[in-house]
Order: structure tokens, then C-alpha cells, then sequence
């Protein structure tokens, strides 16, 4: 297989289902070798199977693409390290790393138990910082000694992340927070010859298909399937590839036929009085900027 990963290899989290499987099998069919990774978890995180990576890993290869299974646990730093470890050793380098495995507890704040908090900031915002430290660690390395890297990190965060989600309170809070160590990776690791961005998709898996049934069916024969995840890997791929040069510190939304690039936080009205005020005046002035401001962007499922 070849294309516009030929030659590059890539480690994608999460890949033994929905749109990890798909971005693992996108890289391969652009000749990217695989490191599929998946602890295979049920939906809600609970247990653990070999299953779901090694299932990826042979359809890769009968498609003629190469891939090695990863089982391992990436909110862990053994998990983590031996990730990277596992693609020098099979393949003798790293050029992409998607952080892509997650999963939800989904609860009204006044109802979140501290495990489900804990479980789903550990899986989405740790999971994503342990390989990209890894990984950042392998390429610092290659760029000390004179190697330095064409190397790409995406990230997945989710519109939960970018305008919040009702009854996602840990969910928004972990996937906000992969923006912001996007953000930093990017500043910190450019020297280093890595780029990182972030992309918010949407897609039917088993994340999203019975919440969002309508949305997300698959439609009848010969019409696009919008929410397939395979509409996604594209825009994956290329951010994974070489041809992605210059482009860094980016967010992106990706779903269905439609890309956007995502413009986050940046000044709005703004006033100065060059001395401190009183809480009175400064409602006063918040309320005034307010009404020159764009209004606020509405909540998922507000
Ligand atoms: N499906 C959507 O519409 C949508 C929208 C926004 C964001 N996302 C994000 O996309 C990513 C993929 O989600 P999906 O919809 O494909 O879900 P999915 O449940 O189909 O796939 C997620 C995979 O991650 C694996 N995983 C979970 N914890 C892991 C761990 N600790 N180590 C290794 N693997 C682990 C699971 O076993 C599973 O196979 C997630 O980060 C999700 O939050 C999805």
C-alpha cells in the first residue's frame, strides 16, 4: 500500500473500534506501518480484551498494509512508554501519534460520582499527555542527534470540549483541557521538528449511536453515509503526514463531508480605566462590554 504516508509509521490509541479503527485503517491504506493500540473496553471503561487491536491489526494486514497489535493501557506510564517502545521495535521508527482511546460516564453534575470524575479525566486528558510525552521524548532525542523528526501528534478532543455538553460535566472538562496541552505541545515541541494538532469529531460508534440515533443512522443504500467514521480519517491522515508541514497548534472539526477550522478563545471588547474599580463599577462595565460582545455560543443540549 502506498500513498501519502509511505515510509511514515503511526501509533493510533483506541483503535480497535469506531474512529480509531477507521484512522488506523485510513493510515494504512496511505502506506503507513500501524501500531494499533486498544485495551478493549466496554463503553463505560470496565474490563479489558486483546480483542478489538489484534481484530484491526489482521484487517490491515489482509488489505496488504502493515500493523502490530499494542494491549496496553495508555493512562499508564508503562502503558504509555511501551507504546512508543512497541513501534521502534517493530518498525524501527515514529512519525505520528494519534491520541484517540476514550470512553464516557455521562452524568448531571449533581450526580457525578468522584470515580466517574476521576475515570474519565484520567482516560481522555491523561491518556492523551503520557504518549505525547513518550513520544516527545523519542523525537527530542532523534533531533539532539542531528535526526530531527517530520513527526505529527493528533489529538481528539469533541465539540463537548469546545462548547460544552450537558450532562458531560467530566467529559467537557477532559476534552477542553486536551485543547489547552495541544496548544502547549505545539509552542513546546516545534523545535523539536513535531507538530500537534487537535481535531473535534463526530461519528457514528458505540459513543454515539444510541444518544444520538437519529443523527447518527446510517442512511439507505447509495446515499453518503455522512456519520460513518471513516469520513473523518481523512483529515487524520493528512495531519499524520508529511504534507502537513507548517500546520500547528490547530483545532479542527471534522465530520461528515465538512472540515472547519475552529478560531478558540481571542480578545472582544475590552475596556481600561487604568485603575482599580469598585464591584459596582465593574458590573457596570462588564454589563457594557457584554452588549458589544458576541453573544455566547449555545451549550450541547442546553
Ligand atoms: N463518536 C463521536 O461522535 C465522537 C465525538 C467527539 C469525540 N469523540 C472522541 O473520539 C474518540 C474515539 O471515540 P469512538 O467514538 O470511536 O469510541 P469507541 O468506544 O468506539 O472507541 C474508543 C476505543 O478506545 C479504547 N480505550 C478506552 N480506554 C482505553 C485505554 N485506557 N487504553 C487503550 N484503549 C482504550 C476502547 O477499548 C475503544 O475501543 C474518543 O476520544 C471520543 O471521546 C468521538
Amino acid at each position: 500500500m502506498t500513498g501519502i504516508c509511505t515510509g511514515r509509521v503511526a501509533v493510533v490509541t483506541g483503535a480497535g473500534r469506531g474512529l480509531g479503527r477507521a484512522h488506523a485503517l485510513a493510515l494504512a491504506a496511505e502506506g503507513a506501518a500501524v501500531v494499533v493500540n486498544d485495551l478493549g473496553v466496554a463503553a463505560d471503561g470496565a474490563g479489558a480484551s486483546g480483542g478489538p487491536a489484534q481484530q484491526v491489526v489482521e484487517e490491515i494486514r489482509a488489505h496488504g498494509g502493515q500493523a502490530v497489535a499494542h494491549t496496553g493501557d495508555i493512562t499508564t506510564d508503562d502503558g504509555a512508554r511501551s507504546l512508543v517502545t512497541t513501534a521502534l521495535d517493530a518498525f524501527g521508527r515514529l512519525d505520528a501519534l494519534v491520541n484517540n482511546a476514550g470512553f464516557l460516564r455521562d452524568r448531571m453534575l449533581v450526580n457525578l460520582a468522584e470515580d466517574d470524575w476521576d475515570a474519565v479525566m484520567r482516560v481522555h486528558l491523561k491518556g492523551h499527555f503520557l504518549p505525547l510525552k513518550h513520544a516527545a521524548a523519542h523525537w527530542r532525542t532523534e533531533a539532539k542527534a542531528g535526526r530531527t523528526p517530520d513527526a505529527r501528534v493528533v489529538n481528539t478532543s469533541s465539540g463537548a470540549g469546545l462548547l460544552g455538553s450537558v450532562g458531560q460535566g467530566n467529559y467537557s472538562a477532559a476534552k477542553a483541557g486536551i485543547l489547552g496541552l495541544t496548544l502547549v505541545a505545539a509552542a513546546e515541541l516545534g523545535r523539536y521538528g513535531v507538530q500537534v494538532n487537535a481535531l473535534a469529531p463526530a461519528a457514528r460508534t458505540r459513543m454515539t449511536e444510541q444518544t444520538f440515533a437519529d443523527t447518527m443512522a446510517a442512511p439507505t443504500d447509495g446515499v453518503f453515509d455522512a456519520m460513518a467514521p471513516e469520513n473523518v480519517s481523512p483529515l487524520v491522515v493528512w495531519l499524520a503526514s508529511a504534507d502537513s508541514a507548517g500546520v500547528t497548534g490547530r483545532v479542527f472539526e471534522a465530520e461528515a463531508g465538512r472540515i472547519t477550522v475552529m478560531e478558540g478563545w481571542r480578545p472582544g471588547p475590552t475596556a481600561d480605566k487604568g485603575a482599580r474599580r469598585t464591584p459596582s463599577e465593574a458590573g457596570e462595565t462588564a454589563r457594557h462590554l457584554l452588549t458589544k460582545a458576541e453573544p455566547a455560543r449555545p451549550v450541547y443540549g442546553a
